[in-house]
């Protein structure tokens, strides 16, 4: 089995063949983003992220990728590429502008321990928390933790174009503690 179809279904086995593009004003595109990405952004679990107040550099980088085919994702490449940059950077500019809301989520006190220690490698960029200490960073605090663990999973899967710098930094990681860094930074405000 493509290691994609693993994802696909890691994050609740969506039925995305349906999905058609939107049109309207960027409020009206906003709103079908929610859907999946939670009220506001906000996400209600199951493995989707939070986007309401990602940095917008990052937020239009990610989509841009994906519009490009530059970056592996088991849904967004197939929605985004029906959106023209305009739009992205307009979804990027709204998205950004919300704020930023810890997922309420349950974590594990062993594990956020452990993964505290593991990430002091990664303060230098984002933070003793996981705010994002860099424009191009993604906010990892109170983010959910299903979908920040899959996402250092994909970082780790050289078969699959990812961003090579967080390749690198996700390498740090030993492989036993990944689950505790996505429990770690989920478990911050
Ligand atoms: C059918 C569900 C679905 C819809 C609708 C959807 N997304 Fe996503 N989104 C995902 C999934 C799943 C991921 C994880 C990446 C992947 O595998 O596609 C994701 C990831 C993201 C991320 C990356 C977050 C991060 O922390 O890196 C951004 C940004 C994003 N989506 C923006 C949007 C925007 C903007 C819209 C509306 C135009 C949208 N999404 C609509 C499912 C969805
Ligand atoms: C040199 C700066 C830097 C360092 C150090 C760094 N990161 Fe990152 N990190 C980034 C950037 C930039 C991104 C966005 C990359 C992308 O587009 O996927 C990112 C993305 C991430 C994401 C994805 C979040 C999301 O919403 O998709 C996770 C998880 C993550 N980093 C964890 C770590 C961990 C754990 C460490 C330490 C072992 C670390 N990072 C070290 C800069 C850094």
């Amino acid at each position: 089995m493509h290691r994609g179809v693993w994802y696909a279904l890691a994050v609740g086995g969506l039925a995305v063949a349906g999905i058609a593009h939107a049109s309207g004003t960027i409020e009206a595109l906003a709103r079908t983003c929610n859907n999946c990405h939670g009220v506001n952004g906000v996400s209600a679990g199951d493995g989707m992220p939070s986007i309401g107040g990602l940095p917008e550099g990052y937020l239009k980088t990610v989509m841009m990728e994906w519009k490009e085919g530059k970056r592996y994702s088991a849904t967004m490449g197939r929605l985004i590429k029906g959106y023209t940059e305009e739009e992205i950077a307009g979804l990027a500019a709204y998205f950004s502008k919300l704020p930023w809301t810890p997922v309420a989520q349950k974590t594990d006190s062993k594990l956020v321990e452990r993964g505290k220690q593991a990430t002091q490698s990664c303060v230098s960029c984002h933070g003793p928390t996981g705010k994002a200490a860099m424009p191009t960073a993604p906010n990892l605090n109170g983010q959910n933790a299903k979908y920040l663990e899959m996402e250092m999973r994909k970082y780790l899967d050289d078969s699959i174009p990812m961003p090579a710098m967080m390749r690198m930094m996700a390498k740090q990681v030993k492989p036993e503690d990944l689950e505790a860094v996505a429990h770690f930074y989920a478990s911050q405000k």
